[in-house]
């Protein structure tokens, strides 16, 4: 691979013992790849960073590179964490969880990385069409590449970390133009009415991801726009949680769709009613105790729609978690009261996901989110897949209401 004088020197060591670390790394995966070069990065956002999913060898890895005198070169943002840090005794949480927990962002901090603990970097981080970046949340690559049109591979967890360090990823995959050319077309022409009308765009999220595996695709007859970012939020995760690519075109979405790009493709799979229905049975749990919305995070505006919903029904009737961000506390904060006279629960820094449920809410639970019922049910959860309409409505108790 071609490398710069800098980066030669940085590979030499001459920059430090964790820099040379993270450089080694890169050219490694680029070579493994097949990259001609590295490309400067603009951003980074790093997964994988909850001690429930990392453990001991994860938090040793970060304080071994923190004594090796790491720092983000880039600005770099992080995914949530095992718990709200703020409201983690009534989670039920365990001291030395909660220990090595704060250990492992303490690190990332003196990285030099903010801790945003959310998977929606993309509604924080300033990024723009065309601007390389390094994210590794499926959820967030997808976003990037298929809604802003940003360029970024599907990095694991460590892989980003190093490319914040150094400042650079491997030029191959969807960083460079032929990566990013369709091979495949998903066709929901046959029920893109029923999906738009029953709030599915999760479930086609997941038939996607299982349809194209690590291609790229075109998403044909979805009446999907780009004001729709809920929907666009709950696909492109499910996309993410069932298959490997990073980036899908929609028309009305994508800023690199083009009528031109589907014409060189000769894959088209179609899919009909009963696919969607195939997802749907898979999670079909019976009589869940909770409802659990924000797989993504939740945007402030969906946090606002949801309470209006609720209050609309005088409360939530059944445990109602919803997840977000941390920089929406303070707007939130004003909500307070509301929040809790309709019973609506709302934790930050953390999600249904990386946080251990059973230990502060139940083993049984509905959710709108396709990656979060695949996620949980492969950790044993009994899930119920919903639209977000039907989630609240169950939560309020009127599930049997059209
Ligand atoms: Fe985010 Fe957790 Fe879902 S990190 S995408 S809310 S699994």
């Amino acid at each position: 691979m071609y490398l710069t004088k800098e980066e030669e020197k940085i590979l030499s060591g001459e920059l430090g013992e964790a820099l040379q670390l993270a450089m080694k790394s890169v050219v490694k995966v680029g070579d493994a790849l097949g990259a001609e070069k590295l490309v400067k990065i603009t951003n980074a956002h790093i997964s994988g960073i909850s001690y429930k999913n990392i453990g001991d060898a994860g938090l040793e890895f970060l304080e071994d590179l923190v004594n090796k005198g790491a720092r983000v070169s880039v600005p770099t943002s992080i995914n949530p964490a095992g718990f709200d840090l703020k409201s983690w005794y009534s989670m039920n949480v365990d001291r030395d969880f909660y220990a090595k927990q704060m250990k492992v962002i303490n690190s990332l901090v003196k990285m030099g990385i903010k801790p945003t603990l959310t998977c929606t970097p993309y509604f924080y981080s300033k990024i723009g069409f065309g601007e390389h970046i390094a994210w590794s949340e499926s959820n967030a690559v997808l976003y990037a590449n298929s809604v802003i049109g940003a360029r970024t591979n599907r990095d694991g967890g460590p892989l980003a970390l190093f490319e914040a360090l150094v400042g650079r990823a491997p030029y191959v995959g969807l960083h460079v133009d032929e990566g990013r050319l369709p091979q495949l077309i998903v066709d929901f022409s046959n029920v893109g009415r029923f999906i738009f009308k029953n709030g599915f765009y999760q479930v086609a999220g997941y038939i996607t991801g299982k349809i194209a595996g690590n291609r790229v695709a075109i998403v044909d007859g979805l009446k999907i726009n780009k004001a729709m970012v809920s929907e666009l939020k709950l696909f492109l995760a499910a996309v993410g949680a069932s298959g490997g690519t990073g980036l899908v075109l929609i028309p009305n979405v994508s800023p690199e769709y083009k009528e031109d790009n589907a014409r060189g493709v000769e894959e088209r799979v179609k899919v009909d009613k009963d696919d969607l229905e195939d997802v749907v049975n898979m999670f079909s749990a019976k009589e869940p105790e909770a409802v659990v919305i924000g797989c993504p995070h939740l945007s402030l505006g969906e946090i606002e729609d949801i309470l209006r919903f609720v209050e609309r029904y005088g409360g939530a009737k059944r445990r109602l978690l919803l997840f977000t961000a941390r920089a929406n506390e303070k707007i939130l904060g004003r909500l307070k009261g509301v929040l809790s006279k309709n019973n609506v629960e709302v934790y930050y820094d953390t999600c249904m996901v990386v946080s251990d449920l059973r230990r502060y809410v139940s083993n049984s639970i509905v959710t709108d989110s396709a990656k979060a019922a695949y996620y949980l049910s492969s950790q044993g959860y009994s899930v119920k897949i919903m639209s977000r309409q039907s989630a609240l409505k169950y939560a309020v108790g009127r599930e049997h209401e059209d």
